[in-house]
């Protein structure tokens, strides 16, 4: 039973019950026809033969009648029926025909009005008279055809077709002539048939299936060698992939379609994994540092001052490690695609002005002027806590990294399919080496110190521009400074969206 759960085996077994069906039907169809053809056949020359033996012992009676019965005028009217003479007569030609080519294969029979035997040109014991139906039939009805099977002495059994005529004299029957032919070809027709059904179909079967399983098993191979090499995937070796085959079939369509969720993946297990990495990381450090600060305080009594600036301390560690978890989480969902975005309609430009008004907090006490410029129709499909966040990430970095009296610019332009929120500082900028490391996680740059961030802003920054299907540039600034460019999808008028629907009305996705 294990055999019959390969797809090989069940192929070939119904590929095989389907040929040898069809095969079967096929010859059965073509076996009737050809019979019905050659029975005609037969028939034809049969009624070609039977009146002609007709016309020709009539023509014979004319031309012998005189002489047989001595000429006269009678003679003329004599009839045939009941007549010595036209049994003399028939005999005679019967004799002068019998190796008439026409003839050949042919048996000719003569009977009188009454059924009797008037002359045969061969004889065959068993059909020496008329069967009564026979001979009912064709004195009211005219020609019957019949099959009988006969015994020749040697040789194979062979079936006899039959022509029995009347010959109509004066709207009187004058006699019957009856023709038999073989009918060989027939029987040749139908011992070739049973040796094609019974032997040849068989083993033309067999052989197409035997075909048929050696190109199944070479068509299925590759499939075999996927098979073993994806029993050999587990979790930790996510990079291993399928040969693809040479061919550019369904297989390798197949491989393709397993090698791309494969990478993929992977490149879920790597996310998780760099998470839980990074994670377990960067809580280390201000555990350890909280744990040692505890226990240092531990070892002896302190004043309540002490005390209290130790929790302090505690608080601000644990305050740091609650920021990186839920900044790690953020990203983690971002990535993933789980994290869930409250889309609405939203100016953008209204949105980084509240940004800007937040930052100049932390502006002020350094100096540092912050210039706002935005035009109208800077409308967005998107998520204002997560938008808010990127745009906060961003302006905080500039002022953090430009030094006292420096300058920050924020720009909010439409463009054909875009809303551009600019970000340009006059800071000391990015060394260029660093430009495509600092969307990366816990990239910070040189010289600044631990207090000043965890170096996630950015990559939570570019995740959030990416799951609304925008995203974030960075260059060097015309003074020297960085220069922060965000695009965002612009959000169509509510006519030209078919998916979005009612704009009033916020969606989720
Ligand atoms: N406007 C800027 N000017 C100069 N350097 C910048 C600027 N913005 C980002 N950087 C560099 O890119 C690094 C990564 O920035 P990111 O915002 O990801 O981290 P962070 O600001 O260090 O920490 P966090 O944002 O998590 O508090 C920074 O450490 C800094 O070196
Ligand atoms: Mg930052």
């Amino acid at each position: 039973m294990r055999v019959l759960r390969s797809v090989r085996v069940r192929i070939i077994a119904l590929y095989m019950a389907i040929l040898l069906l069809s095969l079967t039907l096929f010859s059965f169809v073509l076996f009737r026809d050809l019979e019905r053809m050659l029975n005609d056949d037969i028939d034809k020359l049969l009624k070609s033969r039977a009146q002609g033996v007709a016309d020709s012992v009539n023509t014979y009676w004319e031309a012998e009648k005189l002489e047989v019965a001595g000429g006269g005028i009678m003679a003329r009217s004599l009839s045939k029926i009941g007549n010595a003479n036209f049994v003399k007569i028939a005999q005679r030609w019967v004799m002068d025909r019998t190796d008439d080519p026409e003839l050949l294969g042919i048996i000719v029979q003569i009977f009188d009005v009454k059924g009797g035997q008037i002359a045969s040109s061969k004889t065959v014991p068993e059909m020496d008279s008329l069967p009564p139906d026979v001979f009912r039939s064709v004195l009211l009805g005219g020609k019957r055809f019949d099959d009988f099977p006969a015994a020749p002495a040697s040789g194979n059994p062979v079936s006899l077709r039959a022509l029995t005529i009347p010959v109509v004299e004066n709207q009187r029957v004058a006699y019957i002539v009856r023709v038999l032919g073989p009918l060989t070809s027939l029987d040749f027709l139908l011992r070739d048939f049973r040796l094609i059904v019974f032997i040849l179909f068989p083993i033309a079967v067999v052989l197409s299936g035997v075909v048929g399983s050696i190109m199944a098993r070479v068509t299925l191979r590759p499939i075999n060698r996927m098979i073993e090499t994806i029993h050999a995937i587990t979790g930790e070796n996510l990079r291993l992939r399928l040969t693809l085959p040479e061919s550019k079939d369904e297989v390798r369509r197949l491989a393709d379609t397993f090698n791309d969720m494969l990478a993929r993946l992977e490149q879920a297990f790597t996310s998780q994994r760099l998470f839980i990495e990074d994670l377990t990381h960067e809580l280390k450090t201000p555990l350890a540092v909280l744990k040692g600060e505890l226990e240092v305080t531990l070892k002896r009594m302190r004043s309540a001052r002490e005390y209290e600036s130790v929790l302090e301390s505690s608080l601000e560690e644990i305050d740091r490690i609650i920021r990186i978890v839920e900044d790690l989480l953020v990203l983690a969902r971002l990535e993933k695609g789980v994290a869930a975005l409250d889309k609405e309609d939203l100016e953008a430009g209204e949105l980084v002005a509240q940004c800007v008004e937040d930052i100049r907090v932390l502006a002020e006490p350094k100096g540092i002027s912050v210039r706002f410029e935005s035009k109208d129709g800077t409308n967005v499909w998107g998520d204002s806590v997560r938008l808010r966040q990127l745009f906060l990430n961003v302006l905080d970095n500039a002022i953090k990294y430009t030094p006292p009296g420096g300058e920050v610019e924020v720009e909010v332009v439409r463009e054909v399919e875009w809303v551009k929120i600019t970000v340009r500082d006059t800071g000391p900028g990015i060394p260029e080496k660093d430009l495509p490391r600092i969307f990366g996680r816990f990239f910070r740059g040189q010289g600044h110190g631990r207090e000043k961030g965890f170096g996630l802003g950015l990559s939570i920054a570019k995740a959030i521009a990416e799951a609304h299907g925008g995203r974030i540039e960075v260059s060097i600034a015309a003074g020297g400074g960085t220069c922060f460019d965000m695009f965002l999808p612009i959000r169509p008028p509510a006519r030209f969206s078919a998916v979005s629907g009612d704009p009033s009305v916020p969606r989720k996705y």
